[in-house]
C-alpha cells in the first residue's frame, strides 16, 4: 500500500480523526504537538486499511480457491496481539534448542471454518478475546496478469487480516464481508494467512455490550482466495426502475464499479433470456450508470420467483449473477410489491443452525430454516438482528421469500458517538454491497427496541438519509421498543409516537403483551395505532415454551401457555388498522446467555415455535392455521 494508492475510504478516515482530535478536543493542545500527533494518525491510516481495500461483490460467481477446513490457531485472551514479545501473525517457531518462542502454530491444535470458535471446544464456550487462526497453502501457476484477494464472508466481531508476515487491515462488525489484496505478497509456497478475530464486546461497538443472543465469536462465514483481472468490475447494481413499472415496456437501471489501472472504455450487459445486449461507455471517474428498456420482462414475486441471468462485462473483465426484478413501494397504509397490496406473513429468525449449536454459513443450513419457514405459510421472514449469511438471501431470491435484513443497532448503542455513526454507515455500505442485486430483499431496518432521545433520533434520522441516498429500490423501518407497553395502559388504543416514525417507511412494532406485561387475555380490550398513515408490521410478539411441557393455557412455559398467547394476540391483531404484515419472535429456539432458568431455558431462548431439535410446538400450527386463511 503506497500513499498514492491509499483509498478515498482512508483519507476521509484520517480527515476524520483530524476533525475530532482537531476541533473536538477539548483542552487547547500547543500548535507544534498537534502537528506531531497529527502525522503520527497519518502513519496510522496509512499502513492500516481500517475497513477493507475494496469491496468485492458476488463472490460466489467469481473464480476462487475455498480456504475453509481446519486452521490451526492460537489463543490471545488478553487481547495483546503478542506472546513473549513477538507479534503472534509473525508466524515464528522455535528451532533451535535454545530459542525462546511463546506460541507455535505448528503444534497448535485446530478449529473449523467456517464456524464459531465457542462451540467447537468445551474450553471456548464462553470465551471472547482473540483467537488468531492460521492457514498454510501453496499457489501453483501465480499469473501476472491477475490481482488475488483475500475474502472473509464475515467473523465477529473485530478482525485484523495479515499475510505472510504483512498486515493488510482491520476489519470491524461481526456479520458483513470484507476483502484485502495479496498481489503483491502471494508466493508459490508456504503462504501463510494469518486472521486475529477478537470477539470481546465494547459500548461503541454494533451491537454494544448486551444482546438476547449468543456472541458467536471467530470466523464465521467463508475464506476465499479471488483471482481477478488487473482491472476488474469490483461491485455493480442492477434493478428495476419503478417509475417503469406501469409501462409495457419496462426499465432496467444499473451501476458498475471498476478497480485497476485502466479503465476500459466500454461495458456490456447482457440478459440473454430477455435478448438484451447494450453497450455503454465508461466515464474516467466514480462508477458508470446504465439504463435500458426491455420488453416481457417476468416480475420476480413469491408465487414466481422468476431469476435472469445477467451478464456484464468490460474489457477482459466480466461477471455473472441470477437477479430477480421487482419494485416495492407503499401507498398510504399499504406496501405494494410490483404495484399490487401484499400482506407480510411473517417470522423471525436468528442465523443459527440449533441442531449444531453455531452460526449458520452452509446452504444446507438456510435450506433448513427457509423450508420451516415455508410450511408455516410464510412469505416473509425478519433476519434479525444482524446481517445473515449471503447463502440464505440468495435462496430466498430462487424460493420467492421476502426479507427484511438489519444492522444490530440494539438496545443501549452509543448514539452520541460520531464514530458509532461512520461504523454504522459503513457496516451498512457493505450489506448494501453485498445484497443490493438481492430481490428478495425489500426491507433496511435501522433500529430494534432504541429508546426515544436527541442523540439517537439524530443518529437513525441520518442513518436513514444516508441509506436511502444508496439505495432507493427499498423500503426503510426499524422496530420500535417494546417497553411503551400497552399492558396496564389506560387507553384501550395505545398509540405510539416515537420520533423515529417520521423517518420510516414502514412502522415496526415489537409487541408482548401478555408476556412481558399483563396476561394474553388482555389482547381482548387493547389494540394500537401510530399517528401517521404509514403501512404497520407487528415486529415482534410471542412467549417462551418448553417444547413438550404440558399445563393449562396460565401455566407459564407450557406450549398451552404460549398457544394460548398466539391465539389472543393475533385476533387483537385482526383489529388494527392498517396492519400490513407480522413475524412472530421466533421460529426456532435460539441460544442465549440472558436465558439461564435451569431446566427451562439452560442458555436458550424458548420463543421459537420450533425446539432446537426441530420440534414444532402447538403455537406453530396456531399460526399456520391463521396464516394458510390470510
Ligand atoms: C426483544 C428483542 C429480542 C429478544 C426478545 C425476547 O423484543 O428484540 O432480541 O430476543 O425481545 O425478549 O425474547
Amino acid at each position: 500500500m503506497t500513499l498514492f494508492s491509499i483509498n478515498t475510504k482512508i483519507k476521509s478516515e484520517f480527515c476524520k480523526k483530524v476533525y475530532i482530535l482537531h476541533f473536538k478536543s477539548k483542552f487547547k493542545m500547543k500548535r507544534y504537538i498537534k502537528l506531531f500527533i497529527l502525522c503520527l494518525v497519518l502513519s496510522q491510516s496509512i499502513f492500516y486499511v481500517h475497513g477493507q481495500d475494496l469491496f468485492i461483490n458476488n463472490t460466489v460467481n467469481r473464480k476462487y480457491t475455498n480456504l475453509n477446513g481446519k486452521w490451526e490457531y492460537v489463543l490471545d485472551p488478553y487481547k495483546t496481539g503478542g506472546m513473549g514479545g513477538a507479534a503472534v501473525y509473525e508466524n515464528k517457531e522455535a528451532t533451535g534448542k535454545t530459542d525462546r518462542v511463546e506460541y507455535s502454530f505448528d503444534t497448535a491444535e485446530t478449529l473449523y471454518v467456517p464456524g464459531s470458535f465457542n462451540t467447537q471446544k468445551p474450553e471456548l464456550k464462553y470465551f471472547e478475546g482473540i483467537v488468531w487462526y492460521r492457514k498454510t497453502f501453496d499457489k501453483a501457476n501465480i499469473d501476472a496478469n491477475k490481482r488475488y484477494f483475500i475474502n472473509v464472508g464475515a467473523a465477529n466481531y473485530k478482525t485484523k487480516v495479515t499475510f505472510n508476515g504483512k498486515v493488510l487491515g482491520e476489519h470491524e462488525g461481526g456479520f458483513t464481508p470484507f476483502s484485502y489484496e495479496i498481489t503483491d505478497l502471494l508466493k508459490e509456497k508456504d503462504n501463510y494467512l494469518i486472521i486475529g478475530v477478537n470477539s470481546g464486546r465494547r459500548a461503541d461497538y454494533i451491537p454494544s455490550v448486551v444482546t438476547d443472543w449468543f456472541n458467536h465469536g471467530g470466523i464465521t462465514r467463508d475464506v476465499k482466495l479471488l483471482e481477478t483481472e488487473k482491472t476488474f468490475i469490483n461491485n455493480f447494481f442492477i434493478a428495476l426502475d419503478k417509475s417503469s413499472l406501469d409501462k409495457k415496456n419496462k426499465t432496467i437501471k444499473g451501476s458498475v464499479f471498476f478497480d485497476g489501472p485502466q479503465i476500459t472504455q466500454e461495458i456490456s450487459v447482457k440478459i440473454p433470456e430477455l435478448k438484451v445486449e447494450e453497450t455503454f461507455n465508461t466515464n474516467q471517474e466514480g462508477p458508470t450508470t446504465f439504463s435500458f428498456s426491455v420488453k416481457n420482462l417476468k416480475l420476480w414475486e413469491p408465487a414466481n420467483p422468476k431469476l435472469y441471468e445477467v451478464h456484464i462485462s468490460a474489457g477482459s473483465s466480466s461477471v455473472k449473477d441470477a437477479v430477480g426484478f421487482r419494485t416495492i413501494e407503499t401507498r398510504g397504509r399499504e406496501i405494494l410489491l410490483n404495484g399490487k397490496p401484499v400482506f407480510l406473513k411473517g417470522i423471525c429468525l436468528h442465523d443459527e443452525n440449533p441442531f449444531r449449536k453455531d452460526r449458520a454459513n452452509t446452504t444446507e443450513d438456510a435450506e433448513l430454516v427457509l423450508n420451516w419457514a415455508q410450511e408455516l405459510g410464510c412469505n416473509f421472514i425478519r433476519l434479525a438482528h444482524y446481517p445473515h449469511q449471503e447463502k440464505l438471501v440468495r435462496l430466498a431470491d430462487e424460493k420467492g421469500i421476502l426479507l427484511w435484513e438489519e444492522l444490530p443497532l440494539y438496545w443501549g448503542i452509543q448514539w452520541g458517538n460520531l464514530e458509532v455513526l461512520e461504523k454504522a454507515k459503513s457496516q451498512y455500505d457493505e450489506l448494501i454491497n453485498r445484497d443490493y442485486n438481492r430481490a428478495s430483499s425489500i426491507i433496511w431496518s435501522i433500529a430494534n427496541e432504541t429508546a426515544p432521545g436527541k442523540d439517537r433520533n439524530n443518529f437513525l434520522s441520518n442513518l436513514a438519509d444516508y441509506i436511502r441516498s444508496k439505495d432507493s429500490t427499498r423500503l426503510i423501518s426499524a422496530a420500535v421498543k417494546k417497553d411503551q407497553e400497552i399492558d396496564g395502559h389506560p387507553d384501550s388504543v395505545y398509540t405510539y409516537n416515537d420520533p423515529l416514525i417520521e423517518k420510516l417507511d414502514i412502522i415496526s412494532i415489537n409487541e408482548y403483551l401478555g408476556w412481558y406485561g399483563g396476561l394474553p387475555e388482555e389482547s381482548r380490550t387493547k389494540s394500537f395505532t401510530t399517528g401517521m398513515k404509514k403501512p404497520i408490521i407487528v415486529s415482534e410478539f410471542g412467549g417462551g415454551a418448553l417444547q413438550g411441557f404440558h399445563g393449562d393455557k396460565h401455566t407459564r412455559w407450557s406450549e398451552e401457555f404460549q398457544e394460548n398467547l398466539y391465539k389472543e394476540s393475533l385476533a387483537m391483531f385482526d383489529k388494527i388498522e392498517g396492519l400490513a404484515g407480522m413475524t412472530p419472535w421466533i421460529l426456532v429456539d435460539f441460544m442465549s446467555p440472558l436465558r439461564q432458568l435451569r431446566g427451562v431455558q439452560d442458555g436458550w431462548n424458548r420463543k421459537g415455535l420450533i425446539s432446537e431439535k426441530g420440534q414444532k410446538k402447538k403455537a406453530f400450527f396456531i399460526l399456520k392455521e391463521y396464516y394458510d386463511n390470510k
